[in-house]
């Protein structure tokens, strides 16, 4: 196999903001890396001052670890199955699903898939929707013109069996990278035209797709009558106790109850009922002022969310009030929230189910519990923040689709999450060594914060549960994370697979330290935990969980892959989206590879003897992210965001020309990928 890979960097202070370029700080979430922490609550498991000092201990105990580390890093390279490896454990069954050589680390300004797969655009940036819909041309993008093509920063994907052949492709336009978009973009002086651009290539899209039985490929069908587009400015209804509150209603809509627009839609899920679950995630960056408001409440939330005091970095304020909180105070509350969809009705209007609370949603993931109710996981993603569930009060109608579930989500039971460790503290360092009972590992607790009628939180409403989760949640001692990202349930093994991304502060000074769940002091490669619900229900309160991944270079002491071999694994590093393919394999995504090459998606057995050997299935080009994956026995698809997003790249001089090579301007799009040979196209429903 070629070695590709570049040395490690592990005697390097830890960046504030990982290896993530400064565009991907400043656009994807408002710079929250180079902003304090939000979460200064004191709950149950901020460190004593004893716990501080022996993070501290841990800190320095881990550069003389990794000292070790990038000494011999250069000759104990993780080493992959060989193909006739590969296809002899396959023929034995214990890698269904996974009988190709994983690649090498990539830093090629391409997709890069093992021997054997072949890859296609499904649809990229500026790709029209709509019959009549124009050409994409970058020197005269506008506004209503961006409304009838596909958005710009893909992240969620999935796809709903719409007919034979067809499918709704469900796809998040996260956000804009306005220096990418736009020729001379002067950040200090945006216009009017190009912030209109940056609204209607925001939010979402339902693409109907059709598959190529002959050679793989996957398009888009232009003019489909279920294409739709939803923008920073589509409407967007209410749902759930906050709806009508008083903390929800603006001078455009005194109602509280019609919101103009979805912002930072991160990832998502689709729902067993038939419905698309989108997150607003740093919806902060967007709104001005928070110095303007000074009830007491209402400043607490603007610290807690980290919105900006004064102006913002697209300045939008400055073409639309309800950008301003000097303005229109409550608009910021209409966003951060799960919104549901219904892709199969085109006259549809989303709904914010306000239930399910409000914070920077990562995803919103949904299960049928053992008595028929829908349960909904979502990580709140920022650095030392929690984890969620709802559990809903009525049974899903499994064939109602949204009309038959319209007030599903409205009424039952949110929760935030308090991980418990079996280990003594004096056995987690800080170091990611594992405790003497070889594994990091515990039991824990669902919270409950309120329901549709009852708050469980003294002193706060349900209203005030609802639209100010964050501060509900620290007054109840839930576990703070190192960034939760995707939380999702395996459909093959019913445990719950949640990738914390990383946490460079865990263990600094004034910070939390480590815990059992969240391990490592600098955490700069993040992890993987495994969780089972009380008799495997998840609607339980109670939970068992394990650290699958402590991620990192293999050749790091402080790395960890479920007890398999470190010297036949892939290097991972900030992990992120997480799906799994019909045989129950985790597959994995990653955002900010701290390793020196590409962000690439994963694959990990989690049963057998090749439990925890993570297997990189393809790289994306430069500056990019993959995000959405999409797996079925027969196509891997992706979404790859944010190509060419590296430190001073531009339009005029792009980091990236993908995907269409030569002087192009890189484009978010969506890939598919299919061994060679297989068409690619489904064959069960939900391909
Ligand atoms: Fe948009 Fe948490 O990633
Ligand atoms: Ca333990
Ligand atoms: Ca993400």
């Amino acid at each position: 196999m070629p070695e590709r890979r570049r040395l490690l960097n592990l005697l390097t202070p830890a960046p504030i903001h990982g290896n993530r370029s400064s565009l991907t700080c400043r656009f994807k979430c408002g710079d929250a890396c180079f902003h304090a922490v939000p979460n200064t609550s004191d709950n149950a498991y901020f460190g004593d001052i004893a716990e501080a000092a022996l993070s501290r201990r841990g800190v320095m105990k881990a550069g003389l670890v990794a000292a070790g580390g990038a000494a011999f890093a250069g000759s104990s390279l993780a080493s992959f199955v060989t193909a006739p490896e590969a296809a002899a454990l396959t023929t034995r069954g214990r890698l269904r699903g996974l009988g190709w050589t994983p690649i090498a680390p990539a830093t090629t300004d391409a997709v890069e898939t093992p021997d054997g797969f072949d890859q296609d655009i499904v649809i990229r940036w500026g790709d029209p929707l709509f019959a009549g819909a124009p050409a994409f041309d970058p020197h005269a993008q506008t506004g209503p013109k961006q409304e009838t093509q596909f958005g710009y920063n893909n992240d969620y994907l999935g796809f709903l069996p719409l007919s034979k052949n067809v499918e709704l492709m469900c796809v998040n336009h996260e956000y804009t990278d306005e220096v990418l978009m736009f020729a001379g973009y002067d950040a200090a002086n945006p216009t009017r035209e190009q912030v209109e651009v940056a609204w209607a290539a925001h939010g979402l899209s339902v693409v109907a797709v059709k598959g190529n039985q002959g050679n793989g490929k996957l398009k888009p069908i232009v003019g489909h009558g279920h294409n739709r587009r939803f923008t920073a400015t589509s409407e967007f209804a209410v749902s759930g106790p906050a709806r009508g509150s008083q903390l929800l209603q603006t001078s455009a809509d005194p109602s509280g109850s019609v919101v103009r627009g979805t912002l930072n839609n991160c990832s998502g899920g689709l729902t067993p009922w038939g419905t698309w679950l989108t997150a607003e995630e740093n919806f902060n960056q967007y709104f001005a002022n928070g110095a303007a408001v000074t009830d007491p409440l209402g400043s607490r939330a603007i610290r807690r969310y980290g919105i900006p005091t004064g102006e913002t970095e697209r300045k939008w304020e400055r073409f639309d009030d309800r950008f301003d909180l000097a303005e229109e105070p409550n608009e910021v509350n209409r966003f951060g929230w799960i919104v549901e969809i219904d892709p199969y009705d085109p006259t549809s209007t989303p709904v914010k189910r306000t239930l399910l609370g409000r914070f920077k949603h990562e995803a919103g993931t949904a299960v049928i519990d053992r008595r028929g109710r829908a349960v909904v996981y979502s990580g709140d993603d920022e650095r030392f923040d929690y984890l969620y569930k709802f559990v809903s009060r009525k049974k899903v109608n499994r064939s109602g689709g949204f009309r038959g579930n319209a007030d599903l989500l409205d009424s039952g039971t949110l929760y935030v999450a308090r991980f418990t460790g079996d280990s003594p503290a004096a056995e987690i360092d800080g170091t990611g060594s594992l405790p003497s009972d070889r594994q990091f590992d515990g039991v824990g607790q669902w919270i409950p914060l309120c329901t549709e009628s009852e708050s469980f939180v003294p002193g706060m409403s349900v209203e005030e549960v609802l639209v100010y989760t964050r501060l509900a949640a620290d007054t109840v001692g839930p576990t703070k994370m190192d960034r939760p990202e995707d939380v999702e349930t395996n459909p093959v093994n019913h445990k719950i697979y949640m990738a914390l991304t990383n946490n460079t502060q865990r263990g600094t000074a004034g910070k939390a330290g480590v815990d059992e769940a969240n391990p490592r002091n600098a955490n700069k490669h993040g992890h993987v935990i495994e969780m089972t619900e009380t008799g495997n229900d998840p609607a339980a309160t109670t939970f068992a969980w394990n650290i699958l991944l402590v991620c990192g270079d293999p050749a790091d002491p402080a790395t960890y892959f479920g007890g398999f071999d470190k010297a036949q694994v892939s290097p991972i590093s900030c992990p992120d989206n997480v799906t799994f393919d019909e045989h129950g394999n985790l597959w994995i995504s990653t955002d900010g590879n701290q390793l020196g090459a590409h962000d690439g998606l994963y694959a990990v057995p989690l049963t057998g003897r090749y439990r925890g050997q993570v297997r990189q299935f393809c790289s994306v080009p430069t500056g990019a992210e993959t995000c959405g994956p999409w797996v079925t026995e027969r196509r891997v698809n992706i979404c790859v965001q944010h190509p060419g997003e590296t430190n001073d790249s531009t339009f005029e001089n792009p980091a990236s020309h993908w995907p269409d090579g030569g002087g192009s301007l890189p484009r978010p799009a969506v890939v598919t990928m299919w061994q060679n040979g297989r068409s690619g196209a489904p064959k069960h429903r939900g391909e």
